[in-house]
């Protein structure tokens, strides 16, 4: 496919629920895509984001497929989704990318990739946390060697306000008795770091087992130990239906929006919110250790000198999904292949699954 290298390119969205809008503040930040049309089957959602965005809304992304001529196409919608819709992208011979979990099964993630791959056009992986300035930024400073050798890896997300605070996401996105769970589980969040972790160390899974949250049955808490080729470990907790254990002093590392406030359009660009239980990474290793706190934009360094900080990029959340369309839109333009392709989601998909083999 040979695009004008001047025009910007028309991508056409399916999906325009929450993360459509965080995209939406992406594609702002850029100037080599427009968004031109969206899909999604809820008519006032489509209406008020259509007219809101400016592009042209359908309820059925067939529709807007065969009437647009889109240089690529964005799938946000529902996890269930997915497979359907990358397909039918892969089958107009337009270049895709999909959010995460890329499917719900191998079997479906491979059909995804082998319709991208016999179309001739490349699948991106939308490994949002790759674009966050604190964890590129601590990618570099491990490769460098700062922290040593890498042993271990951790992030807990643990508590709201006891059962009454878990939401489960529900059929839509994950049917019942599968994997599934909270917006905060080992599914829809894990596999972020699932990702990550073997990224910051540039390793590859070994091998992972845990026990994760099943789509419709009551919360329980949900862990996955990873075990990478190079010996370092990575650990997963979560639990949604519990309460925090973090001290108040946690939120002064804050500046990011929560996710609630992305979806009900605050906070978006600059962050200045206070939020008392900001997602953090630990990385331990033989020299030192990493924090970093990914959605606020800060990273610290630990090592026998002493506790530093880090200067990153003036980009916080969600300028991560800037900095991932532009690399769509690069690769895109250099007809090369996807920075973050398929197999990428489809390694953290089999990885997270292990939590659920029974
Ligand atoms: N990268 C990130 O940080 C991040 C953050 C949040 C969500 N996500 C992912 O984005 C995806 C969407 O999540 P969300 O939070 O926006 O969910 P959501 O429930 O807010 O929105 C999903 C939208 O998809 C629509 N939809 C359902 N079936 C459709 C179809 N056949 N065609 C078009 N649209 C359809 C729904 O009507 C809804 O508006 C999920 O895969 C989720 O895991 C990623």
């Amino acid at each position: 496919m040979t695009v004008p290298r001047t025009e910007p390119l028309a991508v056409g969205l399916i999906g325009l629920g929450n993360v459509a809008l965080a995209h939406l503040e992406g594609y702002r930040q850029l100037t080599e895509i427009r968004v031109v049309a969206g899909a999604d089957p809820r008519a006032e959602r489509t209406t008020e984001m259509a007219a809101r965005f400016g592009f042209r809304g359908y309820l059925d992304y067939q529709e807007m497929l065969e009437r647009e001529r889109l240089d690529l196409v964005s799938v946000l919608s529902t996890v269930a989704t997915h497979p359907a819709a990358v397909i039918a992208a892969a089958r107009r011979r337009l270049p895709v990318l999909c959010e995460k979990p890329l499917a719900l099964t191998l079997a479906d993630a491979d059909l995804m990739i082998a319709a991208c791959r016999s179309a001739g056009v490349p699948l991106f992986y939308a490994a949002s946390y790759r674009f966050l300035e604190p964890v590129v930024k601590a990618r570099e400073l491990i490769q460098a060697g700062a922290i040593g050798e890498v042993r271990l890896l951790l992030e807990t997300m643990i508590g709201t306000t006891g059962p009454s605070g878990y939401h489960d996401m529900g059929p839509h996105h994950y049917p019942p008795g599968g994997p599934g769970g909270s917006g905060n589980g080992l599914m829809d969040h894990g596999i972020h770091l699932v990702d990550v972790f073997g990224w910051l160390i540039g390793s590859e899974v070994e091998s992972a087992t845990g026990a994760g949250q099943i789509s419709g049955e009551a919360p329980r808490p949900e862990h996955l130990t990873i075990r990478f080729r190079s010996g370092a470990v990575g650990h997963l907790i979560y639990d949604d239906a519990t309460w925090p254990a973090d001290l108040p002093a946690e939120g002064a590392f804050s500046w990011a929006p929560t996710w609630d406030e992305v979806a009900a359009g605050q906070g978006i660009g600059r962050g200045g919110i206070w939020q008392q239980h900001p997602g953090s990474i630990r990385v331990h290793g033989t020299l030192g250790s990493l924090r970093i706190f990914h959605y606020a934009n800060q990273l610290f360094l630990r090592t026998a000198r002493g506790i530093e900080q880090i200067r990153v990029a003036d980009r916080p959340m969600p300028a991560q999904f800037a900095a991932e369309l532009a690399s769509f839109a690069a690769s895109i333009r250099a007809g090369g292949p996807a920075a973050v392709p398929g197999e990428v989601g489809r390694a953290a998909l089999a990885t997270v699954l292990a939590a659920y083999s029974r």
